[in-house]
């Protein structure tokens, strides 16, 4: 029998570092043409990626899938809102300089509508200043985030050869009419957004439609090596692959149906089919699913993936479109499986699962804790990724394939986690 292995199977194994962390160098691929500077990919899911999350991951360099839970006519505004929105991450922050006056900072934060400043001295950022009467936790966390990624990185947004934000929407594999309107509304990336593409008609469909259009394709999910090589086989310009079946946070594929794969074996395998083409690295690998913190995204790394997507990690946003809840004295935001009741109750997205599983739910529907603004989440994983990449003796993404993993076991497990102290 096969063994499949998940992201807590699995430690990174110390290598020889040249660079220090903070200069490891995170730029990657979505997909053949899109180039992201931060690796980080926000899921097509309903309560988290609409137009909102995903122009503010493109204005700090990282990208998001607008969901496909909704009319045509709202995906395709969506996709417009993205690319008509000021580039330039300098529109989430006011910046001045510190001999600027209170009043005159104030003054222009209320022009922008904006409730947050970074303060500046010689160039380096030194301070934050929060408008009173705003929402203080949201600026507060919004202006720290900022803050914690200039030390690690220069914030540069994802553009197209305009200069317009870039944005992928989620596609059915069967809506070719609404892919090419999506395609000519200026999404960059279409992903298709399926449990299980390793099936026939699928991938005929696929066959057809991604000679339809002039995005990049992204096809998913696949979790296994002959997946991979059957629809290379079959779908000509496939320009990107999102990998893993079952891992989700609020996921019960494996529960209810028995099948599984994790998506750390799931960028193994597809690895190891995009080897024996000859195009590992040139279609790159997005790992989908079950990603709790920036160990797990190094992980996906080193098991040869190019990017990271994940809706749990911005699921708890304020730029995710869930609702926000008080429950006691605190704040959670709405999280939802796609295969879940509510999300199939939109309708919209509902051949996300195979016809006879139509009746099956396959995800649940629950909180996450409320944690301010996504640009504070993107600072701390970047960090934590850099950090461990330098572990691993990477100085980039591409570096970090030649690094090692090794299996742990359960006192493994244990002993790699704080022990022994209370709390
Ligand atoms: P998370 O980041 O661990 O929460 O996983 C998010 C991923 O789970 C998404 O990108 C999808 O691939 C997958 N997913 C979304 N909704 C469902 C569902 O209802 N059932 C199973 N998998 C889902």
């Amino acid at each position: 029998m096969r063994e499949l292995l998940t992201f807590e199977d699995v430690a990174v194994m110390p290598g020889k570092a040249f660079v220090e962390p903070s200069e490891v160098d995170l730029t990657s691929r979505f997909s053949k043409s899109i180039e992201v500077f931060i690796p980080l990919v926000s899921s097509p899911m309903d309560t988290v990626t609409d137009w909102g999350m995903a122009a503010i991951l493109a204005r700090l360099g990282a990208i998001g899938v607008i969901h496909r839970n909704m009319s045509i006519e709202e995906r395709i505004a969506q996709v417009k809102m993205v690319k008509d929105s000021i580039p330039s991450p300098w529109a989430e922050i006011v910046r001045a300089l510190d001999k600027e006056p209170l009043a005159s900072i104030y003054y222009r934060m209320e022009e922008l509508g904006i409730g947050g400043a970074l303060i500046f001295s010689s160039g380096r950022p030194i301070g934050i200043v929060v408008k009173p009467g705003v929402d203080q936790d949201y600026w507060y966390s919004k202006a720290t985030g900022f803050l914690r990624l200039l030390r690690e990185y220069k914030p540069a947004p994802l553009v197209d050869g305009e200069g317009r934000l870039r944005v992928a929407a989620a596609i059915s594999p069967f809506e070719i009419g609404n892919a090419k309107a999506l395609d000519e509304a200026g999404a960059d990336a279409l992903v298709v957004d399926v449990a299980h593409a390793h099936n026939i008609n699928v991938i005929s469909s696929l066959a057809s439609l991604s000679k339809e259009i002039s995005a990049d394709l992204v096809i998913g999910n696949l979790g296994t090596r002959e997946g991979v090589l059957d629809v290379l086989s079959k779908v000509e310009n496939a320009a990107g692959l999102r990998v893993g079946i079952g891992s989700g946070s609020i996921c019960s594929t494996a529960e209810v149906t028995g099948a599984f794969m994790p998506t750390l074996s799931a960028v193994m395998e597809a690895r190891l089919a995009l080897e024996e083409l000859g195009l590992h690295g040139k279609i790159p690998i997005i790992a989908d699913g079950g990603i709790k913190g920036p160990g797990d995204v190094v992980k996906a790394f080193i098991a040869g993936a190019s990017t990271a997507m994940s809706g749990r990690l911005f699921a708890g946003t304020s730029e995710s479109p869930g609702l926000k809840v008080r429950v006691g004295a605190k704040l959670f935001k709405q999280y939802r499986g796609m295969g879940s009741r509510g999300a199939i109750e939109r309708r919209y997205a509902s051949d996300r699962y195979s016809a006879p599983s139509k009746s099956i739910e396959e995800g649940v529907e629950g909180l996450v804790p409320y944690v301010g603004s996504v640009v504070n989440v993107i600072a701390e994983i970047v960090s934590g990724v850099k950090a461990g990449l330098g572990y691993a003796g990477a100085t980039s993404i591409e570096s970090a394939w030649k690094a090692r993993l090794a299996k742990i076991s359960e006192a493994g497990r244990g002993e790699a986690r704080p022990h022994d102290v209370s709390f």
